[in-house]
């Protein structure tokens, strides 16, 4: 098997069974968060771990698009300095993408849900006792994978571009010789 493979499978995941995601396994991912390259190795971030059933509500309420994040067994809001907007939101992305793909290899499936607007993230920090000065953007949802769907009336279409749109060789536009 293409030992890439299972990297290559991590998708969204917004529809969770009622399954436990426990301690140790949140333990792990942060364990593999913490480890993330960043930005002069500042390590920008600052995690906050979240079973509360009326916190994850009441951040899912913020905006339509991130109402299936109340069902989830668990949260991870990812809170930045706040200190350099530029190379901060280049080590989110980063942090990110090894929770959704630690929880994958775990067994688990995990999705981002961003919380939108500038007065949604000031609400999510008030919500969350995150100071004012802090950047805070979005948490990943962890939980048993039940589907693959996006059970929103209005999402993004799955799949991706081929790779003949968006490679080329040795120049912008060149094709492979
Ligand atoms: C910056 C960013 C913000 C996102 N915000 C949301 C969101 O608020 N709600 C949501 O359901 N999905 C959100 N997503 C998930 C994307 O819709 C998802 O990554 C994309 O559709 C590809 O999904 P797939 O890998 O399962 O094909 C976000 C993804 C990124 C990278």
């Amino acid at each position: 098997m293409d030992p890439l493979e299972p990297i290559r499978r991590v998708s969204q995941i917004r529809e969770f069974t009622s399954g436990v995601v426990p301690d140790e396994a949140i333990d792990q991912l942060l364990e593999l968060a913490r480890w993330t390259g960043s930005s002069k190795n500042t390590q920008p971030w600052h995690f906050i771990v979240v079973r509360d059933r009326e916190t994850l509500r009441k951040l899912a309420e913020l905006r339509p698009n991130i109402n299936w994040a109340a069902a989830a067994p668990v949260g991870i809001a990812l809170v930045l300095t706040g200190e350099d907007a530029h190379s901060e939101s280049y080590d989110e992305g980063r942090v990110t993408e090894r929770l959704l793909t630690g929880a994958t290899m775990l067994g688990y499936g995990a999705g981002v849900a961003w919380f939108g607007e500038p007065h949604h993230e000031a609400e999510a920090k008030r919500i969350l006792g995150i100071p004012e000065s802090r950047q805070a953007r979005q948490m990943v949802l962890i939980g048993r994978r039940k589907s693959t769907r996006d059970p929103r009336p209005t999402g993004p279409p799955r799949g991706r571009r081929p790779l003949s749109e968006l490679v080329s060789f040795e120049r912008f536009g060149a094709p492979k010789r």
